[in-house]
């Protein structure tokens, strides 16, 4: 054999796997701006953003990722990036700003089904959204929406993800949505950390997170500031873990409301733990309505700040005057280590339905005091349970 031809096959010899397990690597990249982009912020891009996507989708690798580039701004109408897709880890990078139409005659929604929400993610597994960029739901003419009938019935969702598998969704910034910043649904398996929701305090209906018919979901690290619940967690909801958030403005994070209109609700497996309330309207709170159904069990809050917080614990299973067989069962719910001040006198309400009842309730290690030098006090309705070492004193519960 000639001396090239001996180097070309040592050359594949040694070569070839490495080639191999390179190629397993590479992370195919689909940047916006390769479809027409411009990210002028003024340019409707969507049509740039769904081919990208689709590109990303059908991909035939272990990942690929669709890249929004750093330094640009992409107006975007309402769209959709819909699964399944080939690879098994779908990255979008978000490193610029995503902002919606600037006011509400701009929006274009290509059918009906698209009305709801502004970015939404379908039927995806293995979806990574990170980068440390921007998406700005351009709300503030939403919000006084109410009386214009310009206005859609419903406000916009700003970020919707439906149907997901294990979903990663961290490091961005989320401002002024429409309406609920985020919601989760029909999602499990979710890790959601390092992420700054803000919307202003006033603004209505602007939750930071919302979950629903959704299990094993994490939601960590991250700061909430908006005009309603910083998450709430709502029907279907199963093995929820939230660490480490600091809420406020907002109306802290709630279970519920759960059973309005009469419907079967139920949520379980909650833990909420290491958070903040920086004067929130509610702190940690289960909300019921009447005549609906379901359940709201074995749901713990955890080592919990408050700073000038109203009504920072409450259990409110609204009473039912006409039919008291229906009322959303409550049982099996700890509140652990939760200190600070509360601007409010009822620093603990827990109100239940006399038929029903909410049943197990933990109070433990409860220090709250008065912001403003009030005397604080605990209401409470047709509960059962357990109280260690509780200021204010709650009057219902047994002392141990
Ligand atoms: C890749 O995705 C496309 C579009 O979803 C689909 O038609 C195709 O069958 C997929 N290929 C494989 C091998 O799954
Ligand atoms: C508590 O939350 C903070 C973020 O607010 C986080 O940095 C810290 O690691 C959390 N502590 C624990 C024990 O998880
Ligand atoms: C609580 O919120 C107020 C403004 O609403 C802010 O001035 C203050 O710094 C916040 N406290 C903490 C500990 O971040
Ligand atoms: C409760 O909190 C107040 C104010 O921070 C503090 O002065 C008091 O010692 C605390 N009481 C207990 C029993 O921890």
């Amino acid at each position: 054999m000639n001396f090239q031809f001996f180097v070309l096959v040592m050359f594949v010899v040694v070569a070839s796997p490495y080639q191999c397990v390179r190629l397993k690597h590479i992370r195919p990249s689909f940047n916006v701006l390769d479809y027409g982009a411009v990210g002028n912020g003024k340019n409707d891009e969507t049509r740039a953003f769904v081919d990208a996507w689709k590109d990303t989708c059908i991909a035939m690798h272990e990942s690929s990722t669709l890249l929004i580039p750093k330094g640009k701004t992409f107006m975007l109408q309402p769209v959709w990036f819909q699964g399944p897709c080939n690879s098994s880890n779908i990255y979008v990078k978000l490193e610029g700003t995503i902002i919606a139409p600037k006011n509400i005659e701009a929006w274009k929604w290509p059918n009906d089904n698209y009305k709801g929400s502004w970015i939404r993610f379908i039927e995806i597994s293995g979806l990574i959204v990170y980068g440390g960029g921007i998406i700005d739901g351009k709300g503030a003419q939403w919000w006084d929406c109410h009386s214009n009938i310009k206005c859609e019935k419903e406000n916009p969702t700003a970020l919707h993800f439906h149907a997901c598998e294990n979903l990663i969704l961290r490091e961005l910034t989320h401002i002024n949505s429409p309406r609920n910043h985020i919601s989760l649904n029909a999602c499990h398996g979710s890790h959601i950390s390092k992420l700054h929701i803000i919307a202003p305090n006033e603004s209505p209906n602007t939750d930071g997170i919302d979950i629903a018919e959704s299990s094993n979901i994490i939601i960590e690290n991250s700061k909430i500031e908006t005009g309603d619940d910083c998450i709430a967690i709502n029907h279907g909801s199963n093995s929820i873990y939230i660490n480490g958030i600091f809420c406020g403005p907002g109306h802290g994070i709630s279970v519920g409301s759960l059973g309005r209109n009469g419907v079967h609700e139920s949520v379980e497996n909650t833990y909420v733990r290491n958070c903040t309330f920086n004067r929130t309207t509610n702190g940690a709170r289960i909300k019921t309505w009447i005549g609906g159904n379901g359940y709201a069990r074995k749901v713990t809050f955890e080592d919990i700040i408050l700073i000038e917080a109203d009504n920072p614990v409450i259990i409110d299973q609204e009473y039912n005057p006409y039919d008291s067989a229906y009322a959303v069962k409550v049982s099996d719910v700890t509140f652990r280590n939760i200190r600070g001040t509360s601007i409010a006198k009822h620093a603990i309400q827990l109100h239940c339905d006399e038929d029903i009842t909410c049943t197990n309730i933990i109070l433990e290690g409860i220090n709250i005091t008065s912001s403003i030098g009030e005397e604080v006090h605990a209401s409470c309705k047709n509960v059962n349970g357990v109280c260690t070492s509780c200021i204010p004193y709650v009057p219902c519960l047994s002392l141990e």
